[in-house]
Formats: C-alpha cells, structure tokens, sequence
C-alpha cells in the first residue's frame, strides 16, 4: 500500500549518502538488507563511511543541516525529507548505529498492516 516512488526516494537518499561520506580515498561499501519481524518491514543501510559524531545523531534530520566535510555538495534536506515520507506510511526513519570513522546504520521501519489512524493522516 505504500507510495513506491517516494518509498524509493527514501532508499535513494540513503544509499547516495552511504556513498558519499566516505573517509578520503576509501572506496565506499554500502549494504542493504531487508527483514520483517510480526508488524514490521525493516530496512538497514549500512555503510562503512566516515560516520556520524554523536552530538549529530539527530541534527542530521534536521532541515538545512549538514556535517562538517568536502564529501559532497547537497543542501541537507534529504534525511529530513526521508524521515517525513517514513512518517507519512506509518513508518519511522533513524540512525540506529553510528561512530565517527567506523560507518553509519540507518533502519527504516513500515508497518506491514496500515491501522485505519494511519491511513487517514
Ligand atoms: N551515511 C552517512 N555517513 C556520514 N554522514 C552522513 C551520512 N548520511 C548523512 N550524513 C551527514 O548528515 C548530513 C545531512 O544529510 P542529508 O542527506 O539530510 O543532507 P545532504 O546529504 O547534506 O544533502 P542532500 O539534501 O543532497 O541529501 C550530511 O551533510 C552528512 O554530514
Ligand atoms: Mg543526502
């Protein structure tokens, strides 16, 4: 029941990052699993890039806001446009695992059943 284009902007957002904030030189690994436990699908995207310090865990969705880095030009709505369309399908969007230097987790959870709340908002 999920809107498949911005389902698709979603993982789209997270595997360019995954690719981006690479620590210099490294050739960037991005791996993406999915899995379903009773009433949820999730999908992680795991990277092995420069990581995320612990003071950003949350500011990185926010609008506008970007880490400290060259890595890439970009104007720092893409996580926060993603949480938004997670939110929209009942869903959530955050970063499960991160440390600076050693790579970034996100999870992207959807409800596999839409309550009826869900799917009026
Ligand atoms: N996988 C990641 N590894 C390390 N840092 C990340 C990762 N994903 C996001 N970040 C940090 O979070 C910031 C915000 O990410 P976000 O995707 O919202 O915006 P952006 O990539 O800067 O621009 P765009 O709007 O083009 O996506 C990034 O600038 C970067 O500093
Ligand atoms: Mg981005």
């Amino acid at each position: 029941m999920g809107d498949a284009n911005q389902l698709g902007r979603v993982l789209d957002n997270l595997i360019n990052n995954g690719l981006a904030y690479t620590e210099d030189g490294a050739p960037p690994r991005v791996r993406v699993s999915a899995a379903t436990d009773s009433s949820l699908a999730l999908v992680r995207v795991v990277d092995d890039g420069m990581g995320i310090a612990a003071d950003m865990r949350e500011a990185v969705f926010e609008p506008f806001r970007r880490g400290e880095h060259d890595n890439a030009p970009g104007s720092g709505l893409g996580l926060y446009i993603s949480r938004e369309l997670a939110r929209a399908h009942g869903g959530t969007l955050s970063l499960e695992r991160s440390e600076p230097g050693a790579g970034s987790t996100f999870v992207l959870t959807l409800p596999l059943r839409v309550t009826e709340t869900t799917s009026r908002a």
